[in-house]
C-alpha cells in the first residue's frame, strides 16, 4: 500500500465512523425519547397498545402473526409470532425499540416514528400477560 492509498483509506474510515456516530445518536434518541406526557406520575405507560395493535395489523401482519384472529397470510416468512417475541427472555420495550430502529438482515428496515415504535412495542409487551 502506498502512502497515498493509506491516506485515502483513512479518509474513508473517518467518514464511515462519523456516519456510524450519527446513526448511533439517532437510535439512542429514539430509544431514550421521553415518555409522552399524560401518564400518571410513577406509571410506566409507554405507548398506546390499542393503537399499536391497529398499526401492527396493518404494517407487520404480512410476515408476523400479530393477533390470533388476523386475516393476513402467515406463510410468507419465518418471522416469529408476536406472542413468542413477547415471551422471549429479556425482551423489553427498550430492546424491541432498539431492534426496530436498527437495520436488520432479514426484516426490511421499517421506518417507524417514535410514537409508532412506542405503541407497537406496548402492544407486543401486552401480549406477554395474555398467556399467563
Ligand atoms: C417482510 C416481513 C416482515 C415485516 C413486514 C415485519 N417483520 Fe419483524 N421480522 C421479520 C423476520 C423474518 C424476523 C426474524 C428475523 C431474525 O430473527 O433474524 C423478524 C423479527 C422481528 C422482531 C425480533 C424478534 C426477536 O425475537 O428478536 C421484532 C421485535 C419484529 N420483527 C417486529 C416487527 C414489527 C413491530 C413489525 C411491524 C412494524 C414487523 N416486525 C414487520 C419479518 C418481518
Amino acid at each position: 500500500m502506498s502512502d497515498d492509498d493509506v491516506a485515502k483509506a483513512q479518509k474513508i474510515a473517518a467518514t464511515q465512523l462519523s456516519r456510524a456516530g450519527v446513526r448511533l445518536a439517532y437510535i439512542l434518541n429514539d430509544v431514550l425519547a421521553p415518555i409522552p406526557s399524560g401518564a400518571a406520575p410513577g406509571v410506566k405507560t409507554i405507548g398506546n397498545s390499542a393503537a399499536g395493535r391497529v398499526f401492527a395489523l396493518a404494517t407487520c401482519s404480512a410476515c408476523h402473526v400479530v393477533a390470533q384472529d388476523q386475516k393476513a397470510p402467515r406463510d410468507l416468512t419465518t418471522a416469529p409470532d408476536f406472542q413468542a417475541i413477547a415471551n422471549s427472555r429479556g425482551m423489553t420495550q427498550v430492546a424491541m425499540r432498539t431492534f426496530l430502529a436498527s437495520p436488520h438482515p432479514t426484516m426490511p428496515n421499517l421506518r417507524l416514528s417514535p410514537q409508532q415504535s412506542m405503541d407497537v412495542t406496548a402492544f407486543i409487551v401486552s401480549l406477554k400477560k395474555a398467556t399467563r
